[in-house]
Formats: C-alpha cells, structure tokens, sequence
C-alpha cells in the first residue's frame, strides 16, 4: 500500500488488492479517518455493485475507490449524495471530453452505455461514496460488452489513473459541500445530464415491473414518473431499463 496526500489536503491510500474498497474504507473511517480521505485499489477481491451485485473490474485498467465523507448537513439530505456523487463524475468525464449523462440515481452513461457505477454506504457519522469507472479496459466480458463502455474505447486515449483520482475525489467533495446551499445549482446540472428524462422504461420495485415514462427529477431528487397518466415521485428503484 502507498499512501500520498492530495492538493486538496486528501490522504489516499492507494493498495494493489483488497476485498472491497468500500469495507476497507468503512473501517479505516470507524477508525477516525479524515474527511474526504480515500481508498483505491488496482484490484477487488469482493467489490460490489449495488443490490448485492458483483463488481468486477480488469486489474489496474479501471479505477475503483471509495471516498469517506463526513457530512455536517441533517442526515434528512443524505441521499441527495448518491446523486451529486454521479454528477460529479459525469462533469470530471466532460472534463476529459466524453459528454457523460447520469442514468438516475447515481449510474454514468456515455450513449447509453453504463462507464461508471456508485455504491454510496453510510456508517456511523461517515458515508462512503464507492466509485468503479472503466478507465482504460477495451475489452469487456461478453456478457456486458454490449452495454459498457471506458474513457479510452471513447476517446482512444489512454488515462492517467492517478491524476483522475485526484480530479474525481476533489469532485465529489465540492459537490457534495453544495447540497446544503446549492441544490438548486446542482438540479439544474442534474437535469441537464439526466439520461432517462422523456425515456420510456420499464421499472423493478420489488416483485413488481411496471411500464413508465420518465418525466424528470424532482425538486427534491427524486425520479419522476408517469403511470397510467400519473405522475407519481420515487427515491429508489431495484431496477430501470429503457425501453426502445
Ligand atoms: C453499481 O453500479 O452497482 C455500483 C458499483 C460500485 C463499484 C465500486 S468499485 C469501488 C467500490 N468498492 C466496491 O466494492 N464497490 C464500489
């Protein structure tokens, strides 16, 4: 493990394999960690995606980190986290020049194919914000081929990992600083970027799939839907498709 310190005052610790970044990030933080420090590893043993999925990634070709937050808002706007942590990385992909749009609550897609997945936890007065973006990898498994995608498939360029990290870490703070004072700032960037709005899909809450159209995020974050010509506002989904 090598650890640095950022710029912006972050202290990473950068391990060549764990389990999970998000456990490993969970424990150091129960430990005192410092806001806004962050885990990253070239490899995951366990990493997951959320609803129990696995998360696997090509070793050192992708980048997966979790940064720990200690947010001093009421925990009340805690989920908005979820949200501007997608924002964040979409706006450090537009950085890059890859036009990147969030796939509600917190997926990043670039023309409708999934670079970026976020699991955000909480643990004690701490969230961990669980970040896995397709950086380098070109090739993916069949499996999920036809619906992923990397900075470098898009552009052909190839990544600095590193220098991304720091980009993205620095990212997610700022955003996440704004909830408080600027959500309407960051809906409106939201909105912009929402790659479900006037999208019909179909939706998976619990045992249920219902046809939908995506009208928009509400003022508060939430999803907006239409159902049978009923618009009706969601905080989660176990699932969303578009339908073409
Ligand atoms: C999803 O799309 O379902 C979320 C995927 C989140 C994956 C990242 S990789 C870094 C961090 N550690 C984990 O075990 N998961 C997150």
């Amino acid at each position: 493990m090598r650890s640095f310190t950022t710029s912006s005052g972050f202290v990473i610790r950068w391990y060549d394999c764990v389990g999970s970044t998000n456990d490993e990030a969970r424990t150091w933080s129960e430990l005192g960690a410092p806001d806004g420090s962050v885990v990253c590893a070239d490899q995951q043993t366990a990493g997951r995606g959320r609803r129990g999925a696995a998360w696997i990634s090509p070793v050192g070709e992708a980048l997966a980190f979790s940064q720990i937050l200690r947010p001093t808002m009421a925990r009340a706007l805690w989920p908005r986290l979820a949200l501007v942590a997608g924002l964040a990385v979409a706006k450090t992909l537009e950085a890059h020049g890859i036009a990147a749009e969030v796939k509600w609550p917190n997926d990043v897609w670039v023309k409708e194919k999934k670079i970026a997945g976020i699991l955000v936890e909480s643990t004690g007065d701490a969230v961990i914000v669980g970040v896995g973006l397709n950086v380098n990898p070109v090739d993916f498994p069949q499996d999920i081929a036809a619906i992923a995608t990397s900075m470098r498939i898009e552009t052909g360029r190839e990544y600095n990992r590193e220098e991304l990290l720091i980009a993205l870490s620095r990212s997610i703070m700022l955003h996440s600083q704004r909830i408080e004072a600027d959500f309407t700032d960051i809906l409106r960037d939201l909105r912009e970027r929402c790659a479900l709005t006037g999208k019909r899909v179909s939706l998976t809450l619990g045992h249920e799939t219902h046809m939908a159209r995506v009208m928009g995020i509400s003022d508060h974050g939430e999803l907006l839907i239409e159902r049978h010509g009923h618009v009706e506002a969601i905080w989660q989904a176990d699932q969303i498709r578009v339908v073409h």
